[in-house]
């Protein structure tokens, strides 16, 4: 990019500029660039002579483009001064914008998402509902994601809804349906956890898919001190057992208390759940039943019991992790939300690795693979290399069955297999018959 003849705007800064598209990467050898467009007028904004801003590293420029045509729905443009590849390279990503004032006016009722994004939305009664952080498109229209108290709510761009847009003063009045905020914040999945060790449950809630799904307001997690709930100078939350024994019970009054300040507090749950070994266990279908409440307690023992009627008063559910004994119901608390979390809408980026998990479907995971390409002497399966999609995703679902045959085979009593698969682990025991 050395010898081209750059002039610095002067009547707009960059932050006051507006990306019409992003540079994807050079085409051919003669300083063309293949650009992503985020303009409706393509045609217009890259046609030979439109200037375009672009800030490198070493500054913002102002770009004459020489040369355009469209390519496959996208623009390829040559800018003059930069005629060669070497000179476009280290350009792949670099936005590229043109002052605010230079955009074509739209249409009466048709916006610009830089207008919207940032803009305040508040209900026809001045009530604040957030600030508009994205613009979404899809087949129902355009959606205004906002950032509620609770968590993201989806607003459709619709006149009979979105009101009174104001992109000058900024603000956006709303008339939504009933009930659209309300199911928007069902979204928001809360926990409540009541524990004697407070400090270790926050610990293991603050890192990885958990804590993103808290900081983005999708997971709405409460950690209540137990001892907060007792009346006695000592604050005492277990006590000797009646007919004798060694250790100690936990005391029913102050877990009763505490799901009464929570429910007062925070509304009924859906579920108030005693993490303890005597418990049903904890499955993945458990997980699912769940994920589908919208606000569940869970309630973790310690000691060697907890008093019989937490049990039957207090709680609605108990739940085991497994056959062992941990030493307190915290880290199995941190498994039921963890489990549970990754089911919850926005909580896991990328819906697919929830759908295809071990378990989802009620089966073991296939084998997975990265680089390098051989490893202790060990080389990654061909059929994976092959490019070959329909072989890999038969190569997957027949060793997800051989896995679970040899490793859990009364999983395959209940799991909802497909046809397909019906048929293939039908060619797996014959295999196996052959040569056991
Ligand atoms: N508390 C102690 N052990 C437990 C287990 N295995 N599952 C759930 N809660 C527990």
């Amino acid at each position: 990019m050395n010898n081209a003849e750059y002039v610095l705007p002067t009547m707009a800064n960059w932050d006051d500029m507006v990306v019409v598209g992003r540079i994807a990467r050079p085409h051919g050898l003669r300083g063309h660039v293949v650009v992503n467009p985020e303009t409706d007028f393509v045609e217009e904004r890259f046609r030979p002579g439109a200037h375009v801003w672009i800030r490198p590293a070493d500054g913002e420029r102002r770009l004459t483009i020489a040369d355009a045509r469209v390519q496959g729905g996208r623009p390829v443009i040559a800018f003059e001064g930069l005629d060669h590849v070497e000179d476009v390279e280290g350009m792949s990503g670099l936005e590229l914008r043109i002052p605010e004032d230079a955009l074509q006016p739209l249409e009466p009722g048709r916006y610009y998402e830089h207008q919207l994004v940032g803009c305040t939305v508040e209900t026809m009664d001045g009530a604040p509902v957030g600030p508009v952080v994205r613009v979404e498109g899809g087949a129902g229209g355009s959606r205004l994601a906002v950032e509620g108290a609770r968590g993201e709510i989806l607003i459709p761009l619709a006149a009979d809804i979105c009101v009174d847009i104001d992109v000058v003063a900024r603000r956006i009045r709303i008339n939504p349906p009933e009930g659209l905020l309300e199911l928007n914040e069902k979204l928001v999945m809360k926990f409540d956890i009541v524990t004697i060790f407070p400090r270790m449950v926050e610990a293991g809630l603050a890192e990885g898919v958990v804590g993103r799904g808290i900081e983005r307001g999708v997971l709405d997690v409460e950690v209540h001190d137990l001892r907060d709930y007792t009346t006695d100078r000592h604050r005492s939350v277990d006590d000797v057992p009646y007919g004798g024994g060694p250790g100690m019970v936990m005391k029913p009054e102050p877990l009763a208390r505490a799901v009464e300040d929570i429910k007062a507090r925070r509304g009924a749950p859906g579920a108030v759940v005693l993490v303890s070994p005597q418990g049903r266990p904890f499955t993945q279908a458990e997980a699912v039943r769940l994920s589908r409440l919208s606000h569940i307690v869970l309630l973790c023992g310690r000691y060697e019991g907890v008093d019989e009627r937490v049990r039957t008063a207090v709680a609605t559910d108990e739940l085991s992790i497994g056959d062992y004994v941990l030493s307190g119901g915290e880290l199995a608390a941190l498994v039921v939300v963890d489990a549970v979390s990754r089911l919850v809408p926005g909580v896991v980026g990328d819906a697919r690795s929830v759908e295809e998990d071990s378990f989802a479907r009620g089966l073991l995971d296939h084998p997975h693979y990265t680089r390098p390409p051989e490893f202790a002497g060990q080389k990654v399966p061909g059929v994976l290399l092959s490019g070959h999609h329909e072989e890999v995703r038969r190569w997957r679902k027949m060793t997800a069955l051989r896995r679970t045959l040899d490793r859990r085979p009364e999983l395959l009593t209940s799991a909802a297999l497909d046809e397909e698969e019906r048929a293939m682990l039908e060619e797996i025991r014959k295999e196996q018959e052959r040569e056991p």
